[in-house]
């Protein structure tokens, strides 16, 4: 007997990637192309609420970004923390509730008081969950994970017997979330770059070859439409 038809997927995890292409073509700066990025992450938000996800993480930055360009970081921070500061009141306004992971504290300080204050302030919120993934790397969070399990042997809390993969899931960043359904990467590149290895193992992928700046709305009901017609089997039949 078929699958039933998937319909709305509860959590989307995004790679946002083209910022860079999209500005080089209009003869911009890249920082331009991120600038134009931050407007596709309401597009994108709002089609979220929309359709009815409940979760939405965005890779923001990798921890393999901070081998960029020191003014280009500096760019992305700047624009983080003014997005923070500007959009938190409209984020909060619409019910959503502000998450992050990552190695948040490699984040500048002014950012960083800026993301908690972020956090707190929407923490009650019952609307769609909005994950950054920021200086975020996911064998970095597997490493994390795998040392906080030790802790917890040394420390008599567990016993080996007890380590499965669900208890594993419990000492990853995301142990607060489901798995993402679906995985959209914009630009057309097939790579996880390093980005929620473990949680995707069972998620959908979809791959537009729009840069992320150029991403709207009706982009992201595509890929819902899309992931509506996919038949999941989690390695059955
Ligand atoms: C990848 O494009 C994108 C990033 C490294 C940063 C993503 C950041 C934003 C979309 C800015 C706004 C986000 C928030 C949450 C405020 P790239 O620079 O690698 O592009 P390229 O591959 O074309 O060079």
């Amino acid at each position: 007997m078929a699958a039933p038809l998937q319909t709305v997927p509860k959590h989307i995890a995004v790679i946002m990637d083209g910022n860079g292409r999209w500005a080089r073509e209009r003869g911009l700066p890249r920082r331009e192309g991120h600038r134009a990025g931050a407007e596709s992450v309401r597009e994108c938000v709002e089609a979220c609420e929309e359709i009815g996800v409940e979760f939405l993480t965005l890779y923001a930055f990798s921890s393999e970004n901070w081998n960029r360009p020191q003014k280009e970081i500096d760019a992305l921070m700047r624009l983080l923390e003014s997005f923070l500061r500007e959009k938190t009141p409209e984020i909060h306004e619409r019910n959503v509730r502000l998450q992050a992971i990552g190695q948040l504290n490699r984040l500048p300080d002014s950012c960083q008081k800026q993301l908690h204050k972020a956090i707190e302030q929407t923490a009650e919120n019952t609307g769609l969950t909005l994950i950054l993934a920021l200086s975020y790397g996911a064998r970095e969070e597997i490493v994390d994970g795998v040392k906080s399990i030790l802790r917890n042997l040394e420390e008599g809390h567990l016993d080996k017997a007890m380590i499965t993969p669900e208890l594993f899931g419990k000492h990853l960043y995301t142990r607060y979330y489901p798995d993402p359904d679906l995985l959209i990467r914009t630009s057309g590149e097939m790579r996880l770059s390093n980005f929620l290895l473990w949680q995707v193992s069972y998620a959908e992928f979809y791959i537009t070859k729009k840069f992320w700046p150029d991403f709207r709305k009706e982009d992201l009901h595509a890929a819902v439409e899309e992931y509506s017609r996919r038949q999941r089997r989690y390695g059955g039949l």
